[in-house]
């Protein structure tokens, strides 16, 4: 049994909550908010973009604290998940690990590469798991798509295209994302999540030009990206500055030579294959989504101590260091190589 602190119960903290308590190896032992109303967590209804987890829970029996020391120096947890706003990622999530704590992070992992590449060293000196909430890496409208891309059944893929679009985020405690400084805004908080899922399918670029909507503080509230490799073309755009009543969008498109393959979360089928010569088909995807399947996946690693190569923080780290050059591109209206 892997016991649990959560740490921000926010959206992200009552998704995961919702997470550990459908499995039977994990319990969690300690709850940690600095808001003293939000630390006695009765429901996980949320309201976010996208609501794995709701009801009413019964925490009573649960030590809860508004000071992340004094509960890391209480203890009573084998791993720490935390679900905290982007700019104390790196703080918390290295304390956590000194302590000898496991380690779940929410991303952006950071708000920049440094302070990613300080918890990917806690990481490895501590030998603890850490995993990163890079969550499309484990959503079947992803993964099963891989497959099929990996698998050479369509031919080589010759163009793909992403798009995440939100309204804006009303169910943030304190406006945090809204402040860029915090959040990276749309450009990184919302954006990683396709700019990870590109490096996942397709490995580094060899150059992003990007241009946005920009925020007056150096970030975007909407971006998009050409992004440069030898054989393939891709693309992708994401923002949340659309209007309330605009309905949250993850959408992609793959051009292989002998099928199209189209992601529209809208749709009743959310992955159709339309191959050449054969009638268009819904792709198969097992039960589950990308929240519920990276926190079994964590859960196992605690158990094992085997530590992940898809979501470790090395890898996470890539993908804000690719974020962060697309800003700069998109900052400075030019491209910009990757070493
Ligand atoms: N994987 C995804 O799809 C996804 C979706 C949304 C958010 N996120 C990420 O999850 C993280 C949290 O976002 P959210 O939407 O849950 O935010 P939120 O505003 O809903 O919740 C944040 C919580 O942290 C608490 N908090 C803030 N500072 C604290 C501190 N210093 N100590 C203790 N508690 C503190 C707040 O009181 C609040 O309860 C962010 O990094 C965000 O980018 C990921």
């Amino acid at each position: 049994m892997i016991r649990i602190a959560v740490v921000g119960l926010g959206f992200m903290g009552k998704t995961h909550i919702g997470a550990y308590n459908q499995l039977p190896n994990a319990k969690i032992t300690a709850l940690c908010d600095r808001d003293p109303d939000r630390v006695n967590l009765t429901s996980l209804d949320a309201g976010g973009n996208i609501e794995t987890s709701s009801g009413s829970v019964d925490f009573s029996d649960v030590p809860k604290y508004t000071d992340y020391d004094e509960m890391l120096a209480k203890g009573g947890f084998d791993a720490v998940d935390i679900t905290l706003p982007t700019d104390v990622h790196a703080a918390f999530a290295t304390k956590a690990l000194k302590a000898g704590y496991h380690v779940f992070v929410e991303k952006p992992l950071a708000m920049d590469y440094e302070s990613a590449m300080l918890i990917t060293a806690a990481a490895e000196e501590s030998g603890k798991v850490c995993s990163v909430g890079q969550c499309l890496r484990f959503w079947p409208l992803y993964t099963e798509v891989k497959k099929v891309l990996d698998s050479g059944e369509y031919g080589a893929t010759r163009h793909a295209e992403f798009g995440r679009y939100s309204p804006p985020a009303t169910w943030i405690v304190d406006g945090w994302s809204e402040n860029s400084s915090r959040s990276g805004n749309a450009s990184l908080d919302l954006h990683i999540h396709d700019v990870d899922i590109i490096l996942f399918l397709f490995g580094k670029p060899q150059s992003v030009r990007s241009v946005g909507v920009p925020d007056g503080n150096g970030f975007f509230t909407h971006i998009s990206t050409v992004y440069q490799y030898p054989e393939v073309s891709v693309t992708s755009t994401g923002g949340w500055g659309f209007s309330p009543d605009f309905p949250f969008s993850m959408r992609a498109l793959y051009v292989l030579d002998k099928a199209t393959i189209e992601m529209d979360i809208s749709k009743d089928h959310p992955v159709m294959v339309f191959p050449y010569g054969r009638e268009p088909f819904p792709l198969e995807l097992p039960e589950g989504d990308g929240y519920r399947n990276e926190i079994i996946d964590f859960v196992e690693r605690c158990e094992s101590g085997k530590i992940s190569e898809i979501v470790s923080p090395s890898v996470a780290a890539e993908s804000v260091r690719l974020t962060r050059l697309e800003i700069q591109s998109a900052r400075e209206n030019r491209e910009i190589v990757m070493d």
